[in-house]
């Protein structure tokens, strides 16, 4: 039988533009590459890595753990560890639910953990809203999943509440408001902008969201349909 041996989401995938970014910038040591997230290699801690590497396998108490399996979700102290950092950056409470360390994960970098939020949550067609420009490997992850990404306009404070409003709207008028899934902001020191978004401008982001997801609510009531999931996350 004639034909690609790949998966749909195989034929959708095209080569990453990171790839070629990274390659260029490790054949060529002259470049000065500013694109592909290379650290400077002077600037890399080796010798920190060093020193807690061995303080880590001094003994069989503190040396075993780091290499044996942990738990799916990953290490407790770790996770109630990121919670109190992410409630930090926020000048948020500690306490408050969003902090919880039950609603951390541990992934290996965070393109692991966008790949398998994006497989939970979306399907070919459904729509996810993004800041413009937006981090552009997760784009690539979007397109291979055939997933629609609609640009929303950045201030210098984050993303545009207005225009937000506008596309929620615009996609209420064109009847495509039960394909909106999420919308994806990389909220802290964005890539490419630098931009954090204030947990000011991300609460009422939600807000809007929730207005237009209880709007769409009622319509999926009345057409029979059931609930789709909520609309929101960050990175
Ligand atoms: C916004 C954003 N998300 C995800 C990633 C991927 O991160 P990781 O290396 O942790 O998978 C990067 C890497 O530069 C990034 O800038």
């Amino acid at each position: 039988m004639k034909g690609s041996a790949l998966s749909q989401l195989g034929r959708r995938t095209a080569e990453p533009a990171i790839t070629w970014l990274m390659r260029e910038a490790l054949v060529r040591p002259g470049l000065i590459s500013l694109a592909a997230g290379f650290t400077d290699n002077p600037s890399l801690p080796v010798e920190i890595t060093r020193d807690i590497m061995a303080d880590m396998l001094r003994s069989g108490k503190t040396g075993q753990p780091p290499l044996q399996y942990g738990t799916t979700a990953g290490d407790e102290t770790l996770r109630a560890l990121t919670a109190r950092r992410l409630a930090q950056l926020d000048g948020q409470s500690p306490k408050a639910k969003a902090y919880s360390p039950s609603r951390m994960m541990i992934t290996h970098g965070s393109q692991q953990f966008l790949y398998i939020l994006t497989e939970i949550l979306f399907d070919p067609g459904d729509i996810v809203l993004v800041e413009d420009p937006s981090y552009f490997v997760y784009l690539g992850i979007m397109q291979s999943h055939g997933i629609r990404g609609r640009g929303i306009r950045m201030e210098a404070d984050g993303i545009d509440l207005a225009h937000l409003e506008a596309t929620l709207e615009a996609l209420k008028k064109s009847g495509e408001l039960p394909r909106l899934k999420a919308l994806y902001l990389v909220s802290y020191h964005c890539n490419p902008t630098g931009t954090t978004t204030a947990a000011a401008k991300k609460a009422a982001a939600l807000k809007l969201l929730r207005r237009y997801e209880a709007a769409r609510r009622s319509s999926d009531l009345f057409a029979g349909r059931r609930r789709l999931p909520r609309a929101a996350f960050c990175r």
